[in-house]
């Protein structure tokens, strides 16, 4: 498939989004949709993307948020159907068996605060800017944000910020726990890549037994989480960078993972 709305590049075992739409702010529309979609069937199926970055065109946003222009011509038929095939396609960036890092370079809103939510964790320009401004269209977040901000912040929090529609800088997105690192923004990716490196170097059964632990756990009570740990435990420790590791260390060298799945 050939991107019209967004860039999709492999370069050593990590693959980038860029949303790509400057002269909307990188606005999500229905094509956009299909072509996020279609980068996460191919992330999906590869063996070799070990770690997924997402991040904006241009130096002015992340993403925008949904494609106003298009959500004012929306039945409410049409409205659920885009707000159900959003969720269910940032749900898969948060379901991913690989780590996906959001490198946010300007405006996050609506919809882009909603992917960023969806990463494993965010890195920030100083430039950057979140909210879920929705409530000052006369709407609500729809693409998981009345969900996954109050898991994250807290219901509080999230309440305030979807009420009253605000938006905050990076350094507050970093106080209340939406952002890791806030950035200078030259050196934005360099440090999003450096990080992206460091992960796509480790055991690949352990990082994605460990994403799963996390991901899984927070779903459910603890003891059933610490359950899914012990098994996710036991099936790193049949994989042979396990061995490497563990041996590595006995014989008090660097470990050399093969990063495969299987031996
Ligand atoms: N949809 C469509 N177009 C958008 C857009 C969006 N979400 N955000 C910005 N644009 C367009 C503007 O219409 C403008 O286009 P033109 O040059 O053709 O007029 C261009 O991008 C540049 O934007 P501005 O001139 O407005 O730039 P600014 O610097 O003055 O303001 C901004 C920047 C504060 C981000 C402002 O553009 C803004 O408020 N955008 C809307 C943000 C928003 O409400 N997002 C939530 C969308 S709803 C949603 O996301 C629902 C959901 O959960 C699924």
């Amino acid at each position: 498939m050939s991107y019209e709305n967004i860039v999709f590049d492999v370069k050593e075992e990590i693959a980038t989004i860029t949303f790509n739409r400057p002269k909307a702010l990188n606005a999500i529309n229905s094509a956009l949709l299909e072509e996020l979609q279609n980068a996460l069937n191919t992330i999906e199926t590869s063996q070799d993307i070990r770690v997924l970055v997402l991040t904006g065109a241009g130096d002015k946003a992340f993403v925008a948020g949904a494609d106003i222009t298009e959500l004012a011509s929306f039945n409410p038929l049409q409205a659920k159907l885009f707000s159900q095939k959003g969720q269910a396609i940032i749900s898969r960036i948060q379901s991913l068996a690989i780590p996906a890092i959001a490198a946010v370079n300007g405006y996050a809103l609506g919809g882009g605060s909603e992917i960023a939510l969806a990463c494993d964790f965010v890195y920030a320009s100083e430039n950057a800017t979140f909210g879920l401004p929705e409530i000052t269209l006369g709407i609500i977040p729809g693409f998981g944000g009345t969900q996954r901000l109050p898991r994250l912040i807290g219901a509080n929090m999230a309440k305030e910020l979807i009420f009253t529609g605000k938006l905050i800088p990076a350094k507050e997105a970093a106080r209340i726990g939406i952002v890791n690192k806030v950035i200078d923004a030259e050196q934005l990716m360099d440090k999003v890549y450096e990080t992206a490196g460091s992960i796509a170097a480790k055991g690949q059964v352990a990082l994605r037994a460990a994403k799963e632990a996390i991901n899984h756990g927070l779903n459910t009570d603890l003891v059933t989480g610490l359950a899914i740990e012990v098994d996710a435990f036991t099936v790193c420790m049949t994989s042979p960078d396990a061995k490497e590791g563990t041996t590595a260390f006995v014989e008090k060298r660097k470990a050399k993972f093969n990063g495969k799945l299987t031996g």
